[in-house]
């Protein structure tokens, strides 16, 4: 398999910047050797500056925003631009995720814009899709997840697609403790790059990385990463402490 597992923190509204410093200050060290899978870090608005000009230069970090709107100025109070998130070192951003989405009130359609923005300006979306609970037990999985990868994909072309990471984050698992088992995870991943695979091409969905999201920590990670399509973990809670994140990292699937 080609897929080069990604494992992505996502700090959701935690950390100051002195919390920001203290936590690189001891990861950075801890994962100098990983060479064979790639890091992210989404911090709050607040601290992506100072994250970005921390890991500048190292290869194996990349630092993502948790959110962004769609334009790239303008009267938009309280918004931040792709441009502006491009401007400070920022390289993916998070987009879709179920707390934008059932707190804030996103829909598919300008989550699809926000991702057809983060495409053009050359960041990587990691674009969230994901049941809750009433859904599930009323056997709509399936029906909700493609409702989502349809509005959140519907401009993306052929090559752009390329350029982006979809996360499964059941809106039950998120924070709750209760993971999905692997195989209940496997099944949803399957169906996404299936789905990928009838919409682009068979070579993209080969391709396409899909993580899994919702209560990762060290306890389930290598039953999910074991997994023939999760490609990797989106991890709120369990992020938050460098040494439990670098020994999330490390897992090997
Ligand atoms: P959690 O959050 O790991 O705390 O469940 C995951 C997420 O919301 O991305």
């Amino acid at each position: 398999m080609s897929r080069k597992p990604l494992m992505a923190a996502n700090w959701k509204m935690y950390k100051t910047l002195g919390e920001t410093r203290e936590f690189f200050e001891a990861f950075l060290p801890k994962i100098k050797d990983i060479e064979d899978r790639d890091i992210v870090i989404a911090p709050p608005f607040t601290a992506l500056a100072l994250s970005c000009e921390l890991v500048r230069g190292l290869d194996n970090i990349r630092i993502a925003a948790q959110n962004m709107f769609h334009e790239d100025e303008g009267a938009y109070t309280g918004e931040i631009s792709p441009l502006m998130l491009k401007d400070i070192g920022v390289e993916l951003v998070i987009l879709g995720h179920s707390e934008r989405r059932h707190i804030f009130g996103e829909g598919d359609e300008l989550i699809g814009k926000k991702v057809q923005a983060a495409l053009k300006h050359g960041l990587m979306p990691i674009l969230c899709v994901g049941e809750r609970l009433e859904e599930r037990e009323q056997g709509l999985t399936q029906r909700v997840v493609e409702t989502q990868l349809q509005g959140g994909l519907k401009q993306v072309s052929n090559g752009e697609v390329e350029n982006l990471v979809i996360a499964y984050e059941p809106v039950w698992a998120i924070g709750t403790g209760k993971t999905a088992t692997p195989e209940l995870a496997q099944e949803v991943h399957q169906f996404i790059r299936e789905w990928i695979c009838k919409k682009f091409t068979s070579t993209i969905a080969e391709n396409l990385r899909i993580l899994y999201g919702g209560s990762v920590k060290l306890a389930n990670v290598a039953g999910l990463m074991a997994q023939p399509d999760i490609d990797g973990a989106l991890v709120g809670g369990a992020s938050l402490k460098a040494g439990d994140f670098e020994k999330i990292v490390r897992i090997e699937g």
